[in-house]
């Protein structure tokens, strides 16, 4: 559209066109005139208009119907009904097939160019509110993950910069919390997009196997070999190869990937020719690899050659607030949630969804509410089924209320937020007491004080005193 608003005036009587015409072009707007619906049909397909002005009657024809022939096929274009003889019938009727305002003849300039303006104003707004919703989305998404986390807001921006060069990545993070789709974001954001991504599950697979999945072999290189295959990492040239579960590979594996990463070429298996290969590899693991390496699990040169940028992934119980985007993603993408129109959580829904733990992060709130939406009646998800099992017990605690005397309540939400703080350190002391700026002893104190035991927010004996 150009800078001035293009008008659209439709009218079969020629002294009306020609008034508004006039009155039109002495503002800043552009006018065209129809003086039949089917001239104005033309001049619709031919340019952009902001707005029309239709006639309830034009050469028999109904405007009422031109109306919603607009609203329909150019629903950016607004529309205002000019009426007869104060017939509140048709203007009733014109706004419900959507005209945004209606005026009756005889007319005054003033009333036309106030109606006018005030249309396009509101369609002004509309286009802000518009533009402002889009850059929400933009702000907090990357690719297809949401999040308004301040960490995970980071960890997109280290994506996007990642994805525009070529280096290994290692991205971590409990089961769940979206490496799969980070991983997928770097490749699929980037300059190698064309390119294919080869995921491999490394522990899906029997070392040999695994070997010969990766590199591919030759007719004849074992038995069964019966023609030669193009392993995945071939496969990956030119594109990304993404090392799921990188933690499970053998170290004799993790030596023979160490070399394909240091020369960047592969042989096939009963191959003796060197091939080269230029992808980018980024690796998964949901386990601490440092401490892999410490015990002798890993081998530390292949840690470093995969390790070189770090990316972590904050589990869901850290990034609260990303609850409500991501129901609301869910319901947005899901077709049954959308074609129940659902778009409402009770207070209940709510209050369960945000005590959980989500032990199983962002698949576990995407399954629970593929169930829900399944379950729902109406607009609205009364109810999550969520399991109530030791972790969401003990942050459920007793709800505060403010009927409670102040000592009560202050007590109360201590033991809330010592507990809250036990789950995100996993029981571990030392971190625990440096968020809450408080000495060790002073937390052990107030731990037993509550009843609380730091040991029961451990799990299988990681998170110890030292984390
Ligand atoms: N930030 C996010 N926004 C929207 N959806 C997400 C986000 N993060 C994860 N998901 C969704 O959650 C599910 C799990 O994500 P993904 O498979 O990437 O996790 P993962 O860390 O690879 O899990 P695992 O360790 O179990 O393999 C997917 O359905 C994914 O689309
Ligand atoms: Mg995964």
């Amino acid at each position: 559209m150009g800078s001035e608003p293009r008008l659209l005036v439709v009218d079969d009587d020629a002294l009306i066109r020609d008034e508004l015409e006039g009155l039109f072009a002495s503002q800043p707007y552009q006018v065209n005139c129809a003086e039949s619906v089917n001239e104005a049909l033309d001049h619709l397909s031919e340019h952009e208009f902001a707005l029309a002005l239709v006639d309830v009657r034009i050469g028999g024809k109904d405007g009422i119907e031109l109306t919603q022939r607009i609203r329909d096929r150019w629903p950016e274009v607004d529309v205002i009904m000019i009426t007869g003889h104060g017939s509140i019938e048709n203007a009733v009727e014109a706004m419900k097939r959507g005209a945004v305002d209606y005026i009756t003849k005889p007319f005054q300039s003033e009333e036309i160019l106030i109606a006018t303006q005030k249309a396009l104003d509101r369609r002004r707004m509309q286009e802000e509110i518009e533009y402002l919703r889009q850059q929400l989305q933009d702000r907090y998404s990357f690719a297809n993950m949401v999040s308004r986390n301040a960490e995970m807001l980071e960890v997109f921006s280290t994506l996007e910069m990642l994805a525009r060069n070529d280096v290994t990545v290692l991205i971590t993070g409990e089961s769940g919390t979206g490496k799969e789709l980070a991983s997928r974001a770097i490749h699929f954001q980037g300059k190698r997009k064309s390119g294919r991504f080869v995921a491999i599950n490394c522990a899906a697979l029997p070392e040999n196997l695994l070997e010969s999945e990766l590199f591919g072999y030759e007719r004849g290189a074992f038995t069964g070999a019966v023609t030669d295959r193009v392993g995945k990492i071939e496969h990956a040239d030119g594109g990304t190869l993404f090392l799921d579960e990188v933690e499970t590979i053998s170290a004799p594996m993790q030596a023979k990937l160490l070399r394909v990463l240091e020369e960047r070429a592969i042989e096939r298996l009963g191959g003796n020719q060197k091939i080269d290969v230029d992808m980018r590899v980024v690796a998964a693991t949901n386990e601490n690899l440092e401490k892999l390496v410490e015990e002798g699990r890993m081998r530390e040169d292949f840690y470093y050659r995969i390790n070189v940028v770090p990316v972590h992934l904050p589990p869901l119980r850290e990034r609260v607030e990303d609850i409500p985007l991501l129901v609301s993603e869910f319901l947005r993408n899901n077709p049954l949630a959308r074609e129940k129109a659902l778009n409402r959580l009770s207070e209940k829904a709510v209050n369960q969804l945000t005590a959980y733990e989500w032990p199983g992060n962002i698949r576990e709130l995407s399954n629970v509410m593929e169930r829900a939406i399944l379950r729902a009646k109406g607009d609205t998800i009364r109810e999550v089924d969520v399991p109530t099992g030791k972790m969401a017990e003990r942050n459920a605690g007793p709800k505060l209320s403010y009927d409670l005397p102040l000592r009560e309540y202050l007590k109360g939400a201590e033991r809330d937020y010592l507990s809250r703080l036990l789950t995100k350190h996993q029981g571990g002391i030392a971190p625990c007491a440096k968020q809450a700026s408080v000495d060790q002893a002073t937390l052990h104190r107030k731990i037993k004080a509550h009843g609380l035991k730091a040991n029961d927010y451990r799990q299988n004996g990681k998170g110890g005193e030292g984390r």
